[in-house]
């Protein structure tokens, strides 16, 4: 698929997506959609990449939410499929088991706060805001902000975000949970690839394996979160990886990890 809203660039071990409607704010539409669910499954079926990094064009924003020009032509059984197809494509985002990271340059309002979100960790520039606005339109969070923020900021911060449309600037953003870290709007990529490279620089399986526990913990009770723990920690045992890893620490020497 040739992209036109999105900018795909494959690095050594990960990927760059770069939103790509800047005179819109990159808002995000079906076209972009379809985009990022093709590039999300092209990333999935590639063993060579190991991170992803997401983020938007221009200075002002990572995505302004969902177009709202396409969402005015909306009824109710178009808005259920309208927003069907955002939680989808979020979905195969977040189920991804290499580590996603959103680098959240300017604006992140309604769906571009909830494709933040649908990432493992958030970074922000200090230029950032974020928000859920959608009761300004008449609506609710349509691609999982309803159930994603209260995860991540407890439900009666929720509660406030989505019943005022108020939106938060990054500091405030880091206070609550909602990103990780806040950096310069200069240092924001190149800080969020450090980060990449860091991880990069583990066992690749492990991380993979780390990702995917931690997920779990969200679906599963404590007790069958400690049992799935235990046989993806086998797991791990069993790759030439851990017998590296372990190996240069009692040689005292770095390990060369292989992905095997
Ligand atoms: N959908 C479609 N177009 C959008 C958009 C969206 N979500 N957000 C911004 N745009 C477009 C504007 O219509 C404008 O296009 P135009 O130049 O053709 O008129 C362009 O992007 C620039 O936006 P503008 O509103 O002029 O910028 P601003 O700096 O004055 O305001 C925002 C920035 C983010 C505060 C404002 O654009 C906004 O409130 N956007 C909608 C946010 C929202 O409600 N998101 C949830 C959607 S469900």
């Amino acid at each position: 698929m040739d992209y036109k809203t999105i900018i795909f660039e494959k690095k050594a071990k990960y990927v760059i997506i770069t939103l790509n409607r800047p005179d819109k704010l990159n808002a995000l539409n079906k076209q972009m959609f379809d985009e990022l669910d093709d590039a999300f499954k092209k990333i999935e079926l590639d063993k060579d990449i190991h991170a992803l990094i997401l983020t938007g064009s221009g200075d002002k924003a990572f995505a302004a939410g969902a177009d709202i020009k396409e969402l005015n032509e909306s009824d109710e059984r178009s808005g259920k499929l309208f927003s069907e197809y955002g939680s989808y494509v979020m979905r195969r985002l977040a189920e991804l088991r290499i580590p996603t990271i959103a680098a959240i340059n300017g604006f992140a309002l309604g769906g571009g706060c909830e494709l933040t979100m649908a990432c493992h960790i958030r970074f922000a520039s200090e230029k950032a805001k974020m928000g859920q606005p959608e009761v300004n339109l008449g609506i609710i969070p349509g691609y999982g902000g309803t159930q994603r923020l209260p995860r991540l900021v407890g439900t009666a911060k929720a509660m406030e975000l989505i019943l005022t449309g108020n939106m938060v600037d990054a500091q405030e953003a880091k206070r609550i949970g909602l990103v990780n870290e806040v950096f310069s709007p200069e240092e924001l990529l190149p800080k969020t690839i450090a980060f990449v490279e860091l991880i990069l620089s583990k066992g690749p399986l492990a991380v993979s394996a780390a990702v995917d526990c931690i997920l779990a913990s969200e679906e599963l009770s404590p007790a069958d979160g400690l049992f799935y723990e235990s046989r993806i920690f086998g797991r791990t045992c069993g790759t030439a990886d851990f017998k590296e890893g372990t190996t240069a620490f009692l040689e005292k020497r770095k390990a060369n990890f292989v992905g095997n």
